[in-house]
């Protein structure tokens, strides 16, 4: 079975982008994905710095996030719009996880790797010129980005009270983009890594 890491690119409380993670890894789960969530923030990433890390090498909480990514066959995220792009959070742990350890082969974390991306945002775009970047960023280090996405505009209308997406067709996109993950993770990492 294939193992998917959700994570979301805020940690703000009452997220609008961890509040529809929650909601596509149920989904995803209902498919019989494996899927862990984690929080960036529970990883204590400090921004990156090419001082300290020619100093002291990886922090302790990089070197956790990439064992996360490594044990992963692809990702889900879901990341806010940053004035047209996606969030420094979710940047600043991409950059780290992309340096690698002494004798560790170059972007451990990312290559032969899959990902569906998400966005949610008040705003009526959903944060989807975010994604044009996260895309662009995640194919060149390795990662297969799935064509299916999704961005909720006007998230702060979207869900139920139970998390569910109010609009049918919001429902039936975001399916297909779990559905499409749930089929590509599959067929490429059939077994345990
Ligand atoms: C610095 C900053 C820049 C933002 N730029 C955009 C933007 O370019 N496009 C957009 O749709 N929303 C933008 N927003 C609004 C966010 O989409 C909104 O705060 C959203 O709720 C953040 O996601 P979250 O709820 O998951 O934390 C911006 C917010 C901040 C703080």
């Amino acid at each position: 079975m294939a193992r998917i890491l959700a994570i979301a690119g805020s940690n703000r409380i009452g997220s609008l982008n961890q509040r529809l993670l929650d909601h596509a890894c149920e989904r995803l789960r209902t498919l019989g994905t494996h899927v862990t969530s984690r929080n960036l923030t529970d990883f204590d990433l400090p921004l990156y710095d090419p001082n300290e890390e020619a100093r002291s090498g990886l922090p302790a909480g990089v070197l956790r996030l990439k064992e996360e990514f490594v044990a992963h066959d692809g990702f889900l995220i879901a990341s806010p719009e940053y004035n047209s792009s996606f969030s420094p959070l979710l940047k600043n742990a991409l950059d780290w996880a992309s340096r690698p350890s002494p004798g560790e082969p170059p972007l451990n974390a990312y290559r032969g790797r899959v990902a569906t991306l998400l966005a949610a945002s008040p705003g009526a775009l959903g944060g989807l010129r975010g994604l044009v970047h996260l895309r662009a960023v995640l194919s060149n280090i390795g990662v297969l980005v799935l064509p299916g996405q999704m961005a909720l505009g006007k998230a702060h209308e979207a869900f139920k009270d139970d998390g569910q997406l109010k609009d049918e067709a919001m429902a039936r996109m975001l399916m297909a983009c779990v559905a499409e993950l749930h089929r590509v993770a599959g067929a490429l990492f059939p077994t345990e890594r």
